[in-house]
């Protein structure tokens, strides 16, 4: 896929804008819209993403994927694992995890967040709006994000935004081709292999009680599965478990 990339300066948040977007045309599949600065850059919830002008990848990439929204998970699984791949060759270092549902992790710190914002008609994709920060060239933050690293932090080199946002887009692309093709199993072994902390026994807090359980890993609705060390199997969604690191 050959992405049309939109530069814009300055913008509120990548994703506010693509979504204006959509209401008004329908731009091809892989639209990138990117920008060197987030007035109002949007985290999960309610949280915000900090971002230093020009240091970092913020961008939003517009999909419509066909499979029926209840199978929505396996694009976040594609998504996260082209980002996974990408961020383990550019590197070169193998410890690059998928914190569920799509945080990547370097060791225990995050490294890239995803906010994806669909628009569904029915049972089916109207469009999906991809939003991905990645931090690269910053090294010192200021927000009270727990755990923050960059690509930078790590290698201690400069990188160009643009190459990598272009090697970046192919990782995410070959992974996505998988759902278009129907490789999800490949899909949900390397999801499953690729979670952070997966069959480590760890503090969570699931349901505002303290335990310590290992991660078994997700189910067909994306739901994480976690077992305590007395074999008691809990399934949670992303608001009833914190991770303790
Ligand atoms: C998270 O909280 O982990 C998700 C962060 C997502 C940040 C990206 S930056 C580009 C896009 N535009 C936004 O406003 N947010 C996403």
């Amino acid at each position: 896929m050959k992405p049309t990339i939109i530069h814009l300066p300055e913008t509120e948040s990548t994703n506010t804008y693509a979504i204006a977007m959509l209401s008004k045309e329908r731009p091809e599949e892989g639209c990138v819209i990117v920008t060197d600065h987030q007035t109002r850059g949007k985290g999960t919830d309610t949280n915000s993403w900090e971002s230093a002008k020009g240091k970092n990848l913020t961008f939003s990439l517009i999909l419509y994927p066909t499979l029926t929204a209840d199978r929505q998970f396996i694009l976040n699984k594609a998504i996260s694992l082209g980002i996974c791949d990408f961020l383990k060759a550019e590197l070169s270092i193998n410890d690059v995890t998928i914190k569920w549902p799509n945080d990547l992790y370097i060791g225990d710190k995050k490294v890239c967040g995803i906010l994806i914002q669909n628009s569904l008609i029915g049972n089916h994709f109207n469009y999906m709006v991809v939003g991905i920060g990645l931090n690269v060239n910053q090294t010192i933050f200021t927000s009270d994000a727990p755990n923050p690293v960059s690509l930078k932090m790590i290698s201690r080199k400069d990188y160009d935004l643009y190459e990598l946002l272009n090697n970046l887009l192919q990782s995410i692309f070959e992974k996505y081709e998988c759902v278009n093709s129907g490789r999800n199993r490949q899909l949900e072994n390397e999801y499953h292999r690729s979670l952070y902390r997966i069959t480590e026994f760890h503090d969570y807090i699931v349901k505002d009680v303290k335990i310590f359980a290992r991660i078994t890993g997700t189910n067909a609705f994306g739901q994480l599965e976690l077992e305590t060390e007395a074999g008691q199997l809990l399934t949670c969604d992303l608001k009833e478990v914190k991770f303790i690191i």
